[in-house]
Parts: structure tokens; C-alpha cells; sequence
């Protein structure tokens, strides 16, 4: 008699995805990315890491990057990153990350490094602190993915110049010692909100922009969020409608259908007829509703340092324990004698 056999199940497939850092969550981070992470974590092995080996390329004061580090990884918990569902740790606390990367920075090119255009943007941008690290990021980020064998990764069309990097190391470093790391693709999510400044509709929205009108973040007060909206740029038409040329009130029917699930047509025919003020008004109301849930389960994550700790070392644990056999992998390929350590 035949065994009956459970067919195995599918292995998901892995993402690998990871954020700095460096001082406040926006709106467009939240909209844009993490709550694309967090709809993730059923359907894929999801492991995600705060990049902060990645922030120190530009000079961080102790404190406020201690500080940073800490909120930020309480406030993606807030926002629904499940260290029950997924792995999220602290990319210092696995030193595997910065092992691989020594190691493929030997495997990546001076010439490669230099084509980087965010390379060539932070220098510029920090002309007095053009470190060696701010040159071989990417070989890091090469790291972070390629330690887990994902499949897919996550990223703005900021990053996809170093992800595309990355593939051409994992290949180069395949074709000299035979399959060792999965190249990964990229992960374009279907429902992705690009979060444009409220100033400047043609810019992105960043925390790094001058005027702090233009940007809104995670945990900003609801008042200010209100006054934010109030003063968004829009445009002499005084109709809500989608259109090519109305960057402005594009990007604020972009938040709104992102936080409301409503969609653009549903939107038009709610303000129909109605102004701008109205319209803005609800989509303030309606980002500060959606916020504040995050805000208060931040303010009870915040003060429960214990239960933090005890979230990231965990995930760090198991992160170290995936990575650490692609490092060995990888070492024993190219011929280092195996510690005995
Ligand atoms: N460099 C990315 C950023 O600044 C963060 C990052 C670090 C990352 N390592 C990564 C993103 C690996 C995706 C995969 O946005």
C-alpha cells in the first residue's frame, strides 16, 4: 500500500525590504511604503530591517540617532509591522550585514559605484563629508538583500538604480562560483501612493524639504496636520478632478483615496460642486482619523522599552540565524578557511 503524502506547501516567496532611520516618519513614507509592507506580511515571508549601518554615511549626533533608531522602530510597530508575521530587527544588531558587504564590495566595481546617482546627489549634497561609506552603500544594501535569499524587493524609484546593482553582483558572483545568492526582482506593489510635497506637487514629499509646510508627519498633531492641508497648494480651477496639470489637487485626491479606499471617481462625484476649502478640510480629517490609531499605539509602544527590545533582539535572533549560512555559503566558495569558532 501506497503512503499518503501531504503535498509540501508552497514555500513563500521572501521580501527583503529596510528604511533609515534618520528622524521622522512622513505621510508619504507611510502611504507610500510601509503600509504596502504591512499588506504584505500573509502572503510573503517578510523580513524587514531599520538600515541604520546605512545612516551613518552621513554624520549622525549620538543621542538623536539612539533616539531615532528607538522611534522609528516603534512606530512602524504602530503602523502594523507583525514580529509575529515577519522578521523586523535593527540592521546593526546582525553583524552578518556588514560582513557580507566587505565581502561583495570586493566584488563590485569602482566603475559601477561611481554611476550611482544617489552617490553623486549626497556628495554633492555633503561636499564635506564624502566618505568611503557614502561610496560603497550600495554594496551594503547588496548585502542586506542577498543574506536572505529574497526574491522580491520593495523600493522607490530612488533605490532601484542600487537594487538593479545588486542583481548584477548576485549574477557576477553566480557566474564565478556557481549558484550561491537569488537575484532579486523588484516589487512593484499594485496599489502604490506616490506622496507628492503639498508645496510643490511636483516634488516628492520629504522630511528633508525646507519649508515643513510641504510635508506631514506620522505623528504630527492634529492640528497641524489641519493647518498643513489648509495651506496646500492647489490650483484656479476650483473643481475636484483628476487631471494632467492639477498636480496639486491630484496628489491630495492620491492621500485621500489612499487612506479612505475611495476611488477617484467616488471622490469627484463626493465634492462635486463643493470648493477646495471643503475638500481639503476632508482630506485632513480624514488623514488625522487614519493616524490616530498609529499615534496612540506609538505612545504606548514608546513607553514600553522592555517589550521593544525584547521585538527586535528576537527577529535579530533569527535574522542572524537565515544570514549567517548564506555568509558561510558565500565564504566557503571563495575558498577562506572555515572558522573553527
Ligand atoms: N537605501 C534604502 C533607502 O534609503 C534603505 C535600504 C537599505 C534598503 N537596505 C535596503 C531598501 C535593502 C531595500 C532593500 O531607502
Amino acid at each position: 500500500m501506497q503512503a499518503t503524502q501531504e503535498p509540501a506547501p508552497a514555500r513563500k516567496k521572501v521580501i527583503f525590504s529596510a528604511i533609515q532611520p534618520s528622524g521622522t516618519i512622513t505621510l508619504g513614507n507611510y502611504l507610500g511604503a510601509i503600509k504596502n509592507w504591512v499588506a504584505l506580511q500573509d502572503e510573503y515571508r517578510c523580513i524587514f530591517a531599520l538600515a541604520d549601518l546605512h545612516t551613518i554615511t552621513v554624520r549622525q549626533e549620538p543621542a538623536k540617532f539612539r533616539q531615532n533608531t528607538l522611534q522609528a522602530y516603534a512606530l512602524l510597530l504602530a503602523c502594523g509591522i507583525d514580529v509575529t508575521k515577519s522578521l523586523f530587527f535593527i540592521q546593526s544588531h546582525v553583524h552578518t550585514h556588514a560582513e557580507l558587504a566587505w565581502i561583495l564590495n570586493c566584488y563590485t566595481q569602482f566603475g559601477e559605484l561611481s554611476r550611482m546617482t544617489q552617490f553623486k546627489d549626497k556628495s554633492a549634497a555633503h561636499a564635506d563629508n564624502v566618505n568611503a561609506g557614502l561610496f560603497t552603500y550600495p554594496s551594503l544594501m547588496a548585502a542586506d538583500i542577498l543574506l536572505y535569499q529574497a526574491d522580491l524587493v520593495p523600493v522607490g524609484l530612488d533605490q532601484k538604480q542600487h537594487l538593479e546593482l545588486t542583481r548584477n553582483i548576485a549574477e557576477r558572483f553566480n557566474g564565478i562560483y556557481g549558484a550561491t545568492f537569488t537575484v532579486p526582482d523588484a516589487y512593484i506593489p499594485k496599489t502604490g501612493a506616490k506622496i507628492m510635497s503639498l508645496q510643490e506637487p511636483g516634488k516628492k514629499m520629504s522630511k528633508s524639504d525646507e519649508n515643513a509646510n510641504a510635508w506631514v508627519a506620522v505623528l504630527d498633531k492634529p492640528e497641524d496636520i489641519l493647518r498643513k492641508f489648509k495651506r496646500a497648494v492647489t490650483d484656479s480651477e476650483a473643481k475636484v478632478r483628476y487631471a494632467e496639470g492639477k498636480d496639486g489637487i491630484n496628489n491630495l485626491m492620491g492621500i485621500y483615496a489612499a487612506v479612505t479606499g475611495k476611488t477617484f471617481e467616488q471622490i469627484e462625484a463626493e465634492f462635486d460642486g463643493k470648493g477646495y476649502g471643503d475638500f481639503k478640510v476632508a482630506v485632513a480629517e480624514a488623514v488625522i482619523e487614519s493616524l490616530r490609531p498609529v499615534q496612540a499605539e506609538y505612545n504606548r509602544l514608546i513607553a514600553d522599552k522592555a517589550y521593544l527590545e525584547q521585538c527586535y533582539t528576537e527577529s535579530a535572533r533569527q535574522a542572524l540565524a537565515i544570514s549567517r549560512r548564506t555568509v558561510e555559503k558565500a565564504m566557503r566558495k571563495i575558498g577562506f578557511v572555515k572558522s573553527a569558532l
